[in-house]
């Protein structure tokens, strides 16, 4: 247990985590890197090279010591950064390598007059304490995935029963698992980790399910990046009939229990959660009103249009509205050309702003989706979103 002093200690720290904090994650990735190369294959290096990840784990530590009397209040970013780890099997032996390197990182930062033994020592308590609560956490997860029926734990291999071209950068891939047996359920909204092996190095990625339980088979669908590692491997080198493995879905973004309006806005790949949330919205009884809104470059990478207007034909509860940056590539018209701006969601919105909205897309799109919801009208608290990558704040 860390004792007072040792809790004053980490809390005067703040101030400085504050101002160097991401400097000092950022000599803390370097280290690690350099003297536990075996968790590398953990961490996505595109995170790396943007910032972003540093920048999340900053945010974690600083969070931590502000709140070192009261850990409860870390309560939603303990469950998020739960979730992440268990989707890419971060392991209790792992939580050594990071706080050696952490504690190697504050030394270099602050130097030795700043870094005393004092504070070194109440920050390896510190870490020790954030460390144990998070492996109990996570370790709580792997239970349950592994109990429950058609669980399992650490990876699974499944096999491409499908792969499918939704559009000209998104393709999907039908999982079923090798071993024949049954499939663990997950919520609509959750992701799947992979672990790949690319030109002989290991990788690992998350795929949200972009299709509701149906207890035989998961879905994810995969957009092409330029100069991307995993998804050109899965676009170009996994074929039907290969094996893949795969970590438990994880993920909190899911759908909350509730009968209010529900609106699901998606820009480009974003639409994958929100299609599994659709789908099992639309199965559950009752007259619940849905909005899908969708927003893509143009009609040739507008993807799963077929399926969403099918399900509009069927349910006369669900509205669907697109939105194409431009006018170009083949295919319908959609509902509107240019960005969706405050005036066009205004529209597209349920009159009753009593409503869950749940929102995905590149970073700028939901920072300005997120202001225009409040300025709709929509209770912040109903508006919910996720990241493809580290979370951030959507300023
Ligand atoms: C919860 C969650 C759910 C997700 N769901 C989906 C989904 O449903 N569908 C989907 O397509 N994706 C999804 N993603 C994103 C996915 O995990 C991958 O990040 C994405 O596929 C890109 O991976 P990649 O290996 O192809 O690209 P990466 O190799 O990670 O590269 C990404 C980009 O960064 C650039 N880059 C790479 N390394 C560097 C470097 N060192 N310096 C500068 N630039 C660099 C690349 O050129 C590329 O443009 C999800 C992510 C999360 C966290
Ligand atoms: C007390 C210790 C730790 C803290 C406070 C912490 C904190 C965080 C935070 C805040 C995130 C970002 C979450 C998000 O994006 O939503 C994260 C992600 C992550 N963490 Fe940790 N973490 C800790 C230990 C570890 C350990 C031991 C490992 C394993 C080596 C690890 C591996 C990862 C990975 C792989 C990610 C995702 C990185 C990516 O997006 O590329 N973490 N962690």
């Amino acid at each position: 247990m860390l004792t007072p002093a040792q809790r004053d200690i980490v809390k005067s720290t703040v101030p400085l985590l504050e101002t160097g904090g991401e400097a000092l994650t950022t000599h803390f990735y370097k280290g690690l890197f350099r003297d536990h190369p075996e968790v590398r294959p953990l961490f996505n290096q595109a995170h790396q090279a943007s910032g972003d990840q540093p920048r999340a784990l900053a945010h974690g530590v600083l969070m931590y010591a502000k709140n070192i009397d009261r850990l409860e209040a870390l309560g939603p970013l303990a469950q998020q950064i739960v979730q992440k780890h268990v989707a890419l099997q971060v392991l209790p032996a792992h939580y050594p390598l990071v706080g050696d390197s952490l504690l190697r990182a504050i030394r270099e930062v602050l130097g030795a007059e700043i870094a005393t033994d004092a504070v070194i020592e109440a920050w390896a308590k510190a870490y020790g304490q954030l460390a144990d609560l998070l492996i109990g956490a996570e370790a709580a997860v792997y239970a349950d995935n592994a109990q429950a029926p058609g669980g399992w734990r650490g990876a699974r291999a499944f096999r491409v029963a499908g792969k499918q071209r939704e559009s000209a950068e998104i393709t999907s891939f039908h999982l079923v698992p090798a071993d024949g047996g049954p499939l663990l359920d997950f919520k609509p909204g959750q992701f799947l980790g992979l672990r790949l092996v690319v030109d002989g190095q290991e990788i690992r990625r998350n795929y949200s399910l972009s299709a509701a339980p149906d207890g035989r088979r998961y879905r994810i669908s995969v957009k092409r990046e330029p100069g991307g590692v995993a998804s050109n491997h899965l676009h170009d080198r996994v074929q039907e009939g290969d094996l893949l493995d795969v970590f438990p879905p994880a993920g909190e973004f899911t759908l909350a229990d509730s009968g209010k309006p529900l609106v699901l806005i998606s820009g480009g790949v974003g639409i994958t959660p929100t299609l599994a949330m659709l789908d099992a919205a639309l199965a559950a009884p009752g007259r619940r009103p849905v909005h899908f809104i969708h927003c893509a470059r143009n009609a040739d990478v507008h993807a799963f249009r077929a399926h969403v207007d099918a399900q509009a034909a069927r349910h006369p509860r669900l509205q669907v509205f697109y939105c194409h940056d431009e006018p170009a590539g083949a295919g319908p018209a959609p509902h509107a050309i240019g960005r969706l701006d405050r005036a066009r969601l205004a529209d597209w919105l349920p009159a009753d702003r009593d409503l869950d909205a749940y929102f995905l897309g590149p970073k700028p799109f939901m920072a300005q989706l997120r202001r225009d919801l409040q300025a709709l009208g929509v209770p912040p608290e109903q508006s919910r979103y996720e990241f493809f990558g580290p979370a951030s704040a959507l300023a």
